[in-house]
């Protein structure tokens, strides 16, 4: 509705006080929104800050328990796991991906146990135990497509057995999801949930992330073949149409800022759970000028985070999670 002329309405009259401007309010965030990427490696004791994700390390196994504390202690329903592996372990077969003992399985079993009530997410892609950095196998110079699904169905299955509470598909493969569905039934895990990284956008922003993972240096080309067109929003919808067709419970859309405008017609479009993805270089960005001082960060954190609510989003994945959760609480 339009709003009567001035001076009937005036604006600013709901906008006076803070109390007003609360009481009118239109969106919220929450805690409950939140799923904190969270970075491992093997060792003990080890805190190993990546220098483009300020404020952000790779931990060992002790510490991300003491990461799942602070989660839970601050309300955080999830973390989601990325493991940087080992050099030796990169090869062009991947075996180590669907490993029921390699790092991302092993951690899901201590933090099931230590912390059953918070929930694990993982990744499901190659990337972090392909020599190359694809997140499909390489063969020729192409990125195939149904050899990886099998792979990525057999990554799924060993997470899904270590505990796992929900399983992300960030590949982009076709078919993946319907695999990994059909495999999660025949195999008992009927209640394991997809979260499905089904519009995701081959993006200059994961920069930071692949440097986290350790993928920089390795990857070979870029993921033009297999990741969507930023010019893309058609393409984007039909992929999200796909992917819940074929059995994800949830989808995202990746990254989130550049990408508002997808996340409001996804969920207009199909009215079930969307994500967005806040990359690593969101927060990159976002950090480096609040760390000359160009920027508030404490203010440019909620505002970014609320404008994923107002596209529309239920939740958000953030590498600000325990920073704005801490905020939320106090
Ligand atoms: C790997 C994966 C990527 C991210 C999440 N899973 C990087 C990529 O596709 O190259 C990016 C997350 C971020 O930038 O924070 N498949």
């Amino acid at each position: 509705m339009t709003p009567s002329p001035f001076p009937a309405a005036r604006m600013r009259r709901l906008r006076r006080t803070r109390a007003l401007r609360e009481m009118v309010q239109e969106q919220g965030l929450s805690v409950r929104d939140l799923i904190w990427p969270v970075f491992i490696r093997e060792g003990d004791g080890i805190e190993e800050p990546i220098p483009s994700l300020p404020g952000v390390s790779r931990l060992s196994l002790d510490g991300l328990r003491g990461a799942a504390e602070q989660a839970v202690r601050l309300g955080i329903p999830a973390v989601c796991l990325f493991p940087y592996t080992a050099p030796d372990l990169r090869t062009e077969t991947c075996e180590e991906a669907w490993n029921p003992e390699n790092l991302t399985n092993r951690a899901i079993r201590m933090l099931k146990a230590a912390y059953p009530e918070l929930m694990v997410m993982t990744d499901i892609a190659l990337d972090p135990y392909n020599a190359n950095g694809h997140d499909g196998f390489v063969v020729n110079g192409e990125i195939v497509n149904d050899e990886t699904v099998e792979a990525l169905v057999r990554m799924g299955l060993a997470q899904a057995e270590a505990g796992a509470d929900i399983l992300g598909p960030s590949d982009m493969m076709d078919g993946r999801i319907g695999a990994l569905r059909m495999a999660l039934e025949a195999e008992g895990h009927r209640d394991v949930a997809i979260l499905s990284y089904a519009a995701k956008f081959a993006s200059g922003f994961y920069g930071p992330f692949r440097d986290a993972v350790g993928a920089s240096g390795r990857l070979v080309g870029d993921k033009a073949t297999y990741q969507i067109n930023p010019a893309n929003r058609d393409e984007a919808l039909a992929c999200v149409a796909r992917d819940l067709a074929e059995g994800a419970d949830m989808v995202m859309v990746k990254p989130g800022m550049p990408y508002l405008d997808i996340c409001r017609a996804v969920k207009d479009r199909f009215a079930r759970p969307t994500f967005a993805y806040q990359v690593s270089g969101e927060y990159a960005m976002l950090m480096a000028a609040a760390q000359n001082g160009w920027l508030d960060g404490d203010k440019v954190m909620f505002e970014s985070l609320m404008s994923f609510k107002r596209a529309g989003c239920d939740g958000v994945l953030t590498y600000f999670a325990p920073r704005v959760a801490a905020a939320l609480q106090g």
